[in-house]
């Protein structure tokens, strides 16, 4: 499992994210809202966090866990917009780094807290947090069934669990990379039924489902329209000089059914 890891960790390895993002932006400090086009590394970006957030009836001080939070973005948002106090992890050390200095530079570091760590192997005590979330980290996890059991672990009963990932909904492959892999060997989708199975097994009841397929295309569609001209920075500060083509490798494997973003929103039993 740890040669997937380094290499998971290597494929995601971008350096100096914070300081290129910072340099984009101009103006020290940022807020939260700032980094917005920047920092959310899913398709529907913030919007989707904003709705995910709802769906799981985040509260105010409540303890919320990021699992494979990338360089924060979803973290301080719901820190900042719902009140809760959240932890991320990441695997990718560049990542963590990057959380840490945006976090510092918005003014979120009393709220938010990262730490450099697999979601196979949390570092926190049995019913650590009230609710946790997963945002399109699953597609480099073959151990789901291991990962599920980590969040129920640290989750109090009755907690929310949110999982948004991209899911195989046909047989056949991407090109490669896609956003998540650089090769074929560090990507492992799995269909929504396997999800439901395995989060099932673990003690979760999934209580609420959606396919994203209109999203991501709409996300894409707008996106490409707004880099073209200029109005959106797109996003090779969090996916390095080849996110042309990883992006366009899954948007085609999106159009021909073969992955779809799915959400399940889930509590734990
Ligand atoms: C596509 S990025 C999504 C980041 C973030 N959730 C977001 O939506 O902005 C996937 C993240 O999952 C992390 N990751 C992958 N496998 C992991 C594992 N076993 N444990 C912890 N993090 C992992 C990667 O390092 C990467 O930051």
């Amino acid at each position: 499992m740890e040669h997937i890891e380094t290499a998971v960790a290597s494929h995601y390895g971008v350096d100096g994210v914070a300081h290129a993002i910072l340099n984009a932006i101009g103006k020290e400090p940022v807020t939260v809202d700032d980094l917005a086009e920047f920092d959310e590394f899913h398709i529907g970006g913030r919007d989707v966090t904003a709705e995910i957030a709802r769906a799981m009836k985040l509260a105010a001080n409540t303890r919320v866990l990021d699992i494979g939070c990338g360089i924060g973005g979803a973290a301080r948002y719901i820190a900042s917009h719902f009140g809760a106090h959240v932890t991320g992890v990441d695997l990718t050390p560049g990542f963590i780094d990057a959380a840490r200095m945006l976090t510092e530079k918005s003014g979120m570091d009393g709220r938010v807290e990262f730490q450099c760590a697999s979601a196979l192997k949390l570092p926190f005590q049995h019913a650590s947090f009230d609710s946790a979330y997963m945002f399109h980290v699953g597609m480099n996890i073959a151990d789901k069934a291991g990962l599920f059991a980590e969040a129920r672990r640290v989750l109090r009963n009755g907690g929310a669990f949110a999982v948004y990932d991209v899911m195989r909904t046909s047989p056949g492959d991407s090109g490669y990379p896609v956003p998540w892999a650089s090769t074929p060997d560090m990507s492992f989708t799995e269909t929504p039924d396997a999800y439901r199975e395995l989060l099932a097994k673990a003690g979760f009841q999934v209580i609420e489902e959606r396919e994203r397929v209109d999203l991501a295309r709409a996300f894409f569609a707008r996106m490409k329209e707004r880099v073209a001209n200029g109005t959106a920075p797109g996003l090779s500060f969090v996916m390095g000089p080849t996110a042309r083509v990883k992006v366009a490798n899954m948007v085609a494997s999106v159009d021909q059914g073969i992955f779809a973003p799915v959400e399940m929103i889930c509590r734990a039993d």
